[in-house]
């Protein structure tokens, strides 16, 4: 069975709010999809990783322990999502090829070792699992030419290639918590094993479903 990998980020699943509305649209879309793909969902850190992360470089720990407390945190998101998404594992992979050897149709992670986000998680499941798709769904709709969240002209970009990102991003991890819409080390996988990579804004599961479907949506689509 061909694989489909969904890295979300944590803030989608875990704002404020619980949203069961979107859990149970999300759990619906999966239902149909395990029927002709095995899935991968990798879920981020969020803002609960930034809190420690920010705190942890506040008393001076060193960048590797802070990336470990994000990643602690991408571990107890995952271990909460696999008890609202339906068909998925219940213990936590704690590598890719751990997930590998999980036979539930969905099998739910979050991160792995320090120096890059859950993006590159994902990236590296994508290349081990040969996924004919890779989705980074994440806060906003895809990549922009600058950040939209701090300028409100910021554009949309509906293509881009993967060689412009890595010109952009670069393919090296600064720092932990670091707040960008694709980590450097996942550019440089997704190029190497020539990913198919969609990015969109997780919270719109009509995009999402649509990105799936091989339909026009909104986001950004990564030409490798
Ligand atoms: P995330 O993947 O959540 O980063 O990992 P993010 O960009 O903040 O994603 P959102 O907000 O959920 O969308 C949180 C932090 O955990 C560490 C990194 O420091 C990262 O910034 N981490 C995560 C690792 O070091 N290795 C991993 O495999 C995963």
């Amino acid at each position: 069975m061909k694989s489909i990998v969904i890295s979300i980020g944590g803030s989608i699943i875990f704002s404020d709010e619980i949203n069961i509305t979107y859990f149970e649209k999300l759990n619906l879309i999966l239902k149909n999809l395990i029927k002709k793909y095995k899935i991968y969902i990798i879920v981020g850190g969020g803002k609960t990783s930034r809190t420690y992360i920010n705190f942890g470089r506040k008393i001076g720990l060193k960048e590797e322990t802070l990336d470990q407390f994000g990643i602690d945190i991408t571990r107890i998101n995952a271990k909460i999502l696999t008890y609202i998404i339906e068909n998925s594992n219940t213990k936590i992979p704690k590598t890719t090829n751990d997930a590998k050897k999980i036979k539930k149709p969905i099998t739910i992670m979050g991160g792995t070792t320090p120096g890059h986000s859950t993006d590159m998680v994902g990236a590296e499941l994508a290349e081990k699992t040969k996924a004919i798709k890779y989705i980074i769904a994440t806060n906003v709709d895809g990549v922009y030419d600058k950040d939209p969240n701090t300028y409100s002209d910021a554009k949309q970009i509906k293509e881009i290639k993967i060689d412009d990102l890595i010109e952009k991003f670069g393919t090296n991890w600064d720092q932990a918590g670091k707040n960008i819409v694709i980590d450097g080390p996942a550019l440089k996988i997704i190029k190497k094993a020539k990913i198919p990579t969609l990015v969109l804004n997780g919270k719109k599961l009509i995009q999402l479903e649509r990105a799936i479907n091989n339909q026009i949506f909104n986001g950004t689509i990564i030409k490798i």
